[in-house]
């Protein structure tokens, strides 16, 4: 249990206005600092958190950084101010430029298809977060515990939250280096749980495939055009008359036989649920809602009813535990019909024809589980995010041997434990796809690391130029979706001309290629929390220089992506990280990828579906530091249940030592009680702008010939 062991700080305020504050700290380096006239019913037990931050220690006396609590006609405010100079980041689904220093962000998930790109617009998630990087190196993060609407303002020797709601603590969590203050990050939020392995491959989509004749003929092209591929997914029209959890009897009659006919393709497929409920009785959902008096009412305690795709709708209200129970066991029976994974949209919530496209301030929530009711202007923020938890209880009920797949498009801080999650109704322009490389990033230093844009824009034509370029830097996303809107022309990878078919074909066979190492970053993400897309900074926190580079990235720690509009960006370690040539050919589109020195990353043969892919025969691309060294990790288990959590896993460590003209490889099981196999390996030794290739040899311990 936590002892309250706070010491009151007044006078350190700088305004007249500034109010007491009662201090708990974690740890040495975490800290709880409460305003005087917080009110934990307004905010407890919070969301945000897997673990309460709990008070053990006193603050002392060099504890850089303090809160200043306020109220200013009706808002309450925190102010921290920063001695230091800091380059800021995070602040969840942002556009605008990595770095965030000098910009204001409301927090009031909003559906804004076709968004700006100035920066001040509101998207569809929010996270209280703010991160800061020293020119030291060392890191602090700041979360407000609040989901009432709000805005950060981060200038640069200040960070702002100014809540319409009541008064709200703030944790502050210093470090001594970016990943450790993501390691810190998810000590508090809980960490993403391993996704199934399909979900990392590509995905097909459309608004919309239809009829499911449709969805087998964008399956057979894939395959027939070899893109390698795991995933189509239904859009709203699957539904009859976009009635949730039913299918369309006219193009949908059949969904057991269309996932029948999917998965001999080797396809997961994922469908469709909106949280907005048909008004109509004989609806079994409607009927259930009602008869269980489940749905949101307004502030005369009325049932509310708004306009979303099928008419007026009804509204679970996912504050009340039982309602997400309700909600779960609504997934068994549609599950059972072959689906794979679930699709969460329209969550903010969107209601049609409202102001800010959503439901009045003062409807109501009912809470439980010790969260008290309350207004929406409290809980908006977060209905996604307890939708998507109520999902997952949903999935994990019909099939509790499989992982979870769900994609969000509102959430908030936390809620990477639920769903992965894409940045919305993006728009099919070049500056819509260089946005994505920052907005990626944003949300992965926000503590969701599974995310990604929708790959050739969504609304509007797209074109093969953008398809082309997009792909060649999304297959190196998270997560990999190429997605349009009603009413454009195709966009798929074949939709344009050969030359764009062969571009995006060369991108996506080096993700599914890269997938033994692209997997390996997840499970790290799901441990330690670091993004599986990072900023250039995460190589080196001291390297200014990498601080607002935001065109390049990591996939993980060892593969830099450049894209090949941005020709001149900043390189990491002095530019030491070596140019990779593989050997599928190439093109003017392709990222240029670099290796990290020191690092091995293991390839796959090439697979047409993550279920096909095998690691029993692997291509180690070694990149050798200065002595001659590398090092690599690969981790494997089943791809999908759950056996890894009780062992059922093989984590592997594989070094490279150059010896004279031999470089002698070993492998060694670190952790997981899979039995060790022996492997099929080749070498692909990184230097000098070239991969020079082995011959394969089978073994445990290995030396190769090198020039
Ligand atoms: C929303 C989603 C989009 C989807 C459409 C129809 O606009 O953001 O991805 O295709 O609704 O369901």
């Amino acid at each position: 249990m936590s002892k309250r062991v706070g010491i009151l700080l007044c006078g350190l305020a700088i305004a007249s206005f500034a109010m007491a504050q009662t201090v708990f700290m974690t740890n040495d380096s975490v800290a709880v600092f409460y305003p005087s006239n917080y009110d934990a019913k307004q905010h407890q037990p919070s969301p945000i958190f897997e673990r309460e931050p709990a008070a053990v220690n006193p603050l002392t006396a060099s504890w850089p950084l303090r809160v200043d609590f306020s109220e200013k006609e009706g808002h309450s405010i925190a102010t921290i101010n920063v001695a230091d100079d800091v380059d800021f980041y995070g602040t969840g689904e942002v556009t605008g430029p990595l770095r965030r220093n000098g910009r204001t962000i409301e927090l009031w998930n909003v559906d804004t298809p076709a968004y700006g790109m100035d920066g001040g617009t509101h998207l569809y998630q929010s996270h209280p977060w703010v991160m800061g990087l020293r020119k030291d190196g060392t890191a602090f993060g700041i979360i407000a515990d609040n989901t009432w609407r709000q805005k950060i303002t981060t200038n640069d020797h200040q960070v702002t939250f100014d809540s319409e709601g009541p008064a709200f603590r703030v944790i502050i969590v210093e470090r001594e280096s970016p990943k450790a203050l993501m390691q810190a990050l998810v000590n508090l939020t809980g960490t993403m749980s391993l996704p199934p392995l399909w979900a990392l491959g590509y995905h097909q989509c459309r608004h919309t495939y239809y009829p499911d004749g449709k969805v087998m003929e964008i399956a057979d092209n894939l395959r027939r055009y070899r893109i390698p591929s795991d995933v189509i997914w239904m859009d709203i029209d699957y539904m009859d008359g976009y009635r949730i959890f039913t299918f369309d009897p006219d193009g949908f009659s059949n969904p057991n036989r269309l996932n029948a006919y999917l998965h001999q393709n080797l396809f997961k497929t994922v469908y469709m649920i909106d949280p907005g409920v048909k008004v109509e009785k004989g609806y079994f959902v409607d009927d259930q809602g009602t008869a269980g008096d489940y749905w949101v009412k307004d502030r005369d305690g009325k049932v509310f009813e708004g306009k979303v795709w099928p008419g007026a709708c009804h509204f679970p209200d996912f504050t009340r535990p039982e309602v997400r129970t309700w909600w779960a066991t609504l997934y068994k029976d549609f599950m059972a019909k072959g689906v794979d994974g679930v699709w969460n949209d329209m969550n903010e919530p969107a209601v049609f024809e409202r102001p800010e496209t959503t439901m009045p301030r003062d409807n109501q929530h009912g809470g439980g589980d010790g969260v008290s009711a309350g207004p929406h202007l409290r809980f908006h923020n977060v209905y996604g995010m307890n939708m998507v938890r109520a999902s997952r209880q949903g999935l994990l009920l019909a099939n509790p041997q499989k992982r979870p797949f769900i994609l969000s498009r509102s959430n908030f801080l936390g809620g990477h434990r639920y769903a992965a999650t894409w940045t919305g109704d993006n728009l099919s322009s070049p500056d819509h796809m260089k946005l994505s490389v920052p907005m990626t990033l944003t949300l992965g230093l926000s503590g969701q690391p599974f995310n990604g844009p929708d790959i050739g824009g969504f609304c509007e034509n797209s074109n093969g130029e953008l398809v082309a370029q997009w792909t060649a830097i999304g297959a190196y996303f998270p997560f990999v979706r190429n997605h349009n809107t009603k009413g454009t022309i195709p966009q798929e990878p074949w939709a344009f001309t050969p030359e764009v078919l062969n571009v995006c074909r060369t991108a996506i066979n080096r993700r599914y290629m890269l997938m033994p190492y692209i997997y390996t970053c997840f499970r790290e993400a799901s441990i330690d929390g670091m993004p599986v897309m990072r900023p250039l900074f995460m190589a080196d926190a001291k390297d200014l220089s990498l601080r607002s580079e935001d065109r390049a990235f990591l996939l993980g720690g060892d593969l830099m992506v450049r894209p090949q509009w941005a020709p001149e960006v900043a390189q990491p370690n002095g530019g030491s990280w070596q140019k990779l040539t593989l050997e599928d050919g190439t093109d003017s589109y392709q990222a240029e990828l670099r290796q990290r020195p020191g690092s091995i990353i293991p390839l796959a043969n090439l697979a047409q579906s993550t279920a096909e892919m095998r690691t029993d025969s692997l291509t180690l691309l070694v990149c050798l530091d200065s002595y001659g060294e590398a090092v690599g990790q690969l981790y494997e288990d089943d791809g999908d249940g759950f056996g890894y959590k009780k062992g059922d896993f093989r984590l592997t460590e594989i070094k490279a030592v150059k010896q004279k003209k031999q470089l002698k490889i070993t492998y060694c099981q670190k952790e997981g009680k899979m039995e060790p196999i022996e492997r099929k390996v080749r070498i692909g030794l990184v230097s000098g702008g070239k991969v020079s290739y082995s011959a394969w040899q089978t073994g445990v311990e290995m030396t190769f010939s090198i020039k």
